[in-house]
Parts: structure tokens; C-alpha cells; sequence
């Protein structure tokens, strides 16, 4: 996820727009981008085909909800309706749980693996495919840019059909010793953030071990999930192996308590994280979280200090900060934070705020009215306990949902945006004198699923990789991702490895 695209060197600032110290919100008509060098870009939005209304995709076929309950899913850029989604009540995932079950004993679970393996290598290759169509419907219906779901989204999700399609017939191999077996019917819940990419780390380890899945897709993301039964049909996977239902948190409950379920994965919030794991206490089935985070990204003095602004950048701005393991506390090493400080608003002042589907958008849309009620009301407590904001001179379109990127100075460890997790393009710097007093503020949270490190000591990176107390430690780079590489957290961040080897053990079991 790091490199090349907020790679580039930063374009000198525009005198006139540093001049500009409000925020304007401009009135009336489509967003025009005043202050801009670039042409405006826009991906053509007709590759798309939406249907008005979308069923649940169960053993292969699209049934309607019993229940009948739809809602609307919305481009939250324009806040423009984009299609009908169906709210799968107990009875549609009843049907779901039968289906996967069926498919698991009636055929996959015994199928050779080898042969498993040739519908993953389908799947990864028609995502590639295909992979321009599902980057617009990405954009559409999540506010991403499209050179994000374009060259991160988008890759990633192919690669991680890639990666696990290598493993479905080595299993032996992966475990031995150990007869490695599939572990039944997973039950998957994931959030809006990454709709696809969350998909391809769920389904794609689950079916390489042999099991069948049923999928719920975030309420307000659901299209890329919908659009994914197309590719499972294409690939021609046998009916009942993938089920996707749709549908809000109460779909994700049934799914969660469906004696049927052997396994259940969970990428969402703390606070659902805790439910699942109280609901499934004394149970039989398995469990795995991915929770949130309050990444501290620790720059040292001796840091490539251009090198560590587009770090920070990319750590908090990326996706519009809806990342679980953003850098959202940047960690300061005081001789050096003046200069830091000042580098980091210039280029702050470069990041293009705008239409998701404009190639040289650099920050998109919130995902939804909740999320960007919940960054305001955070935005508003870091104020009131006295915080010193910054935000860019900075034009919003009227209509959707507009953040734009903040910085928070002068925050104590005991400020609301030091301790919570955002989830909106919002950083708050705090300084440190000694890597000790680093290592305290960082591990100073009650989460633990990311961190980065910036320095030009090899051993620095190695001693602080060590004592920070988080699932996965970036050095010199931040929110960089590979299927090989196992990533999650623990205390509140969640338990359980997604990537690797590690993310397969979930889906197995080892009982004679
Ligand atoms: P959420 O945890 O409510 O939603 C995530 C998924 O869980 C969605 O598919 C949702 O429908 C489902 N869900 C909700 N309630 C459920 C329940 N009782 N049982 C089973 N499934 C349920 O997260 P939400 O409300 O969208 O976001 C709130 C906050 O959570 C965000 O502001 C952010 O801080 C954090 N979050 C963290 C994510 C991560 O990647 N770790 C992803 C999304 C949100
Ligand atoms: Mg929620």
C-alpha cells in the first residue's frame, strides 16, 4: 500500500491558497476545483451496469428476502440513490447456512485440492479482468479514489486469490504432521473500508482450505460484494460454496448465532467485537477479530524527514484515514518537530479533496453520514480540550460527505483524539525526547494493530520493532500490504492473522 502514488515529490504550495486560511465550503452547483493545477480527470462511470435492485445470492441462484425489507445504497460522494439492497432476515440466512452446508458435505470439501485451487486461480484472474469495472463500483459506492481501489483495492484482492490458490493442494505441507481438514461453513462479516479487499482476505484463505462461506458485505458497501456473485458464477464455483447476504448489523447477528456456523470472522468495530465474542462464549465455534487501532507512527530525528512526511501522509490521509491500522498518532521527536510540522501542512495543502472517480483525487469521500458525524464529533472534543487545529485552504463539494484532512497539535495523551480511533483524516502529534518515552506513548493505547517507525538505524528499527506492542511494525514506510504477510493486532485490536500462512490456520482443524 505504500510507494508510488503518495510517492511523488509534493508540488510547490500555491501562495494564493496559503493565503486562504478558512475553510471554504462552496455553494450551489458541482464542486469546482478553484485552486487546482490539474484538469479535471474522471474515470468513465459507464463500465458499471447496476441493476435498480439486487436479491441474496444463495446456493448459486439470487432469491429475494423473505421479509421483503430493502434499503438503499448511495454514492456518498453525491448522496445519489445507486440501487435497492436486500436485508436478509433469519429465514434468508437459514437458506444461506443450508446452502454452504450442503455444498461443503456434498462435494467441495472432498474435492481434490488441486482442484480447488484451479477455481481461486479463476476468480484471481477474473478480478484481474475485470478489475477497472470493480475499481469504479468501489469508488462509486465507498467515496474512495479511484487510483486507490484502482492500484490498491483492486490488486490486492486479485493477489490474495493468487496466494491462497497456491496453498489449496499443499496444506500437508503448510502443517505437517498435523492433518490439516477444513473446518465446515464460515460465517464473514466485514466492514466498508475495503469492501472487496476484506472479501479476498476472508474468502479466499476459507475456500483454499475447504470450506464454504456465507459473506454479509457492510451495509453502506455492498455493491462490490453483489458485483463478486457475478465473478463467482463466471468461474463457475459449484452452487452453495460462496453466499453472500445482505443486509445491516441484525444480518450479522443472525449469521453470528446460526447454530449452523462453524467458524466466524469479524473485521469491524471494537464494540461489535465484544458482542460477537460474548455471544459466542461456550460455543463450539471458532472465532476470529480484526478490530480497530490507534496507530503511533514515531518519527526520530534522524529520520529521511521528506521520506517520513509522505509516510505520515499516506498513513493517516489514505482512504480518508477509514483504515484499522492508520497511523492516526504521529509520534514526534521533539528536536525536530517545528520542522516537521511546518513541512507536513505545506504538503497537506497539496492534497487534492474531490470527486472519487477524478484520477488525481488524493482524499475522497466519507463513507457515510455516521462516519462523518462520528469524525465531527471527535474533531469537536479535540477542540474543546484544547487542541490547536490545522486544515488546508480547502473547497468542498456541497452535496456528499466532505472531511477535510486535519491536524491536531499540542494533544495530550489523555485527549479523546489521542485515545479513540477516528477513522477520518484526522492526525494527532504528540512530541517525544527519548525512545523510551516513545515506546511508553505508543503502546499507550488500549488497541495494538499497527506501528511505524522512522529512523536511519537499522538497530533502532529492530529494538523498537520489538518493544512496541502491535501486530504489525512498518519501518520507513507505512500501510504496506502483501498476502504473504500475516497482519492483525491484539488487546482491543483482536486476535487471529489474516495473510500468510497464519490466516489458513482458522479455516483448519487439527483434531484427529
Ligand atoms: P460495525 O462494527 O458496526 O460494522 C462492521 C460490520 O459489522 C458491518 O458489516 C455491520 O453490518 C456488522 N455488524 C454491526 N453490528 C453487528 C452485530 N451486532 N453483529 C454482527 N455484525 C454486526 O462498524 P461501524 O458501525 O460501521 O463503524 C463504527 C466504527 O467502527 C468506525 O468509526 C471505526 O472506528 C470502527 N471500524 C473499524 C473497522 C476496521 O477495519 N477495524 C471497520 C469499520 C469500522
Ligand atoms: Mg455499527
Amino acid at each position: 500500500m505504500g510507494g508510488g502514488w503518495w510517492g511523488e515529490p509534493a508540488p510547490r504550495p500555491d501562495p494564493k491558497a496559503e493565503a486562504m486560511t478558512e475553510l471554504e465550503r462552496k455553494r450551489g452547483g458541482a464542486p469546482v476545483p478553484a485552486d487546482w493545477t490539474y484538469a479535471p480527470a474522471p474515470e468513465a462511470r459507464d463500465i458499471v451496469s447496476l441493476r435498480e435492485r439486487y436479491g441474496l445470492y444463495v446456493g448459486g441462484e439470487w432469491i429475494e428476502p423473505h421479509a421483503g425489507e430493502t434499503f438503499t445504497t448511495i454514492d456518498p460522494s453525491t448522496e445519489e440513490p445507486l440501487a435497492e439492497i436486500a436485508q436478509a432476515g433469519p429465514e434468508d440466512v437459514g437458506l444461506a447456512v443450508e446452502a454452504a452446508r450442503d455444498a461443503f458435505e456434498n462435494g467441495w470439501s472432498a474435492l481434490a485440492p488441486s482442484e480447488r485451487a484451479k477455481y481461486l486461480f479463476r476468480i484471481a484472474r477474473i478480478l484481474q479482468e475485470r478489475s477497472r469495472e470493480f475499481a469504479v463500483l468501489e469508488s462509486l459506492n465507498g467515496g474512495k479514489p479511484i487510483r486507490e481501489s484502482r492500484d490498491v483495492d483492486l490488486p490486492l484482492s486479485a493477489a490474495h486469490f493468487f496466494y491462497y490458490a497456491g496453498w489449496a493442494d499443499k496444506l500437508e505441507y503448510a502443517f505437517p504432521n498435523r492433518a490439516p481438514r477444513p473446518v465446515g461453513v464460515a460465517g464473514q462479516i466485514i466492514p466498508w473500508n475495503f469492501p472487496l479487499l476484506m472479501l479476498a482476505w476472508k474468502v479466499a484463505p476459507a475456500l483454499a482450505a475447504g470450506n464454504t462461506v456465507v459473506l454479509k458485505p457492510a451495509e453502506t458497501t455492498p455493491l462490490s460484494a453483489l458485483l463478486f456473485c457475478d465473478v463467482v458464477r463466471q468461474a463457475e464455483l459449484p452452487p452453495g460454496v460462496v453466499n453472500i447476504v445482505t443486509g445491516d448489523g441484525r444480518t450479522g447477528a443472525e449469521i453470528v448465532k446460526h447454530p449452523g456456523i462453524d467458524k466466524i470472522a469479524f473485521t469491524g468495530s471494537t464494540d461489535v467485537g465484544k458482542a460477537i465474542q460474548r455471544e459466542l462464549a461456550g460455543t463450539r465455534k471458532k472465532l476470529t477479530l480484526e478490530l480497530g487501532g490507534k496507530a503511533a507512527n514515531v518519527v526520530f530525528d534522524d529520520a529521511p524527514l521528506d521520506q517520513a512526511i509522505e509516510g505520515i501522509v499516506n498513513g493517516i490521509y489514505f482512504n480518508q484515514g477509514h483504515v484499522c491500522c492508520a497511523g492516526s498518532r504521529l509520534l514526534v521527536q521533539e528536536s525536530i518537530y517545528e520542522q516537521l510540522i511546518a513541512k507536513l501542512k505545506r504538503r497537506l495543502t497539496t492534497l487534492r479533496v474531490g470527486a472519487p472517480l477524478d484520477k488525481n483525487t488524493d482524499v475522497g469521500a466519507i463513507n457515510s453520514r455516521q462516519q462523518l458525524e462520528k469524525i465531527e464529533q471527535l474533531v469537536e472534543s479535540g477542540r474543546d480540550e484544547g487542541a490547536e487545529i490545522y486544515q488546508p485552504p480547502c473547497r468542498l463539494p456541497e452535496r456528499g460527505y466532505w472531511f477535510v484532512p486535519t491536524v491536531f497539535t499540542n494533544v495530550a495523551q489523555s485527549y479523546r483524539i489521542a485515545q479513540e480511533e477516528i477513522f477520518g483524516p484526522v492526525l494527532s502529534v504528540l512530541t517525544f525526547r527519548t525512545p523510551d518515552e516513545a515506546v511508553e506513548k505508543a503502546n499507550n493505547t488500549p488497541y495494538g494493530l499497527s506501528a511505524g517507525v522512522w529512523t536511519e538505524k537499522g538497530s533502532r528499527i529492530l529494538a523498537m520493532a520489538q518493544r512496541l506492542r502491535a501486530g504489525v511494525v512498518w519501518a520507513n514506510t507505512y500501510n504496506r500490504f502483501d498476502p504473504a504477510s500475516p497482519f492483525g493486532g491484539y488487546k482491543e485490536s483482536g486476535f487471529g492473522r489474516e495473510g500468510g500462512l497464519h490466516g489458513l490456520e482458522p479455516y483448519l482443524r487439527f483434531d484427529p
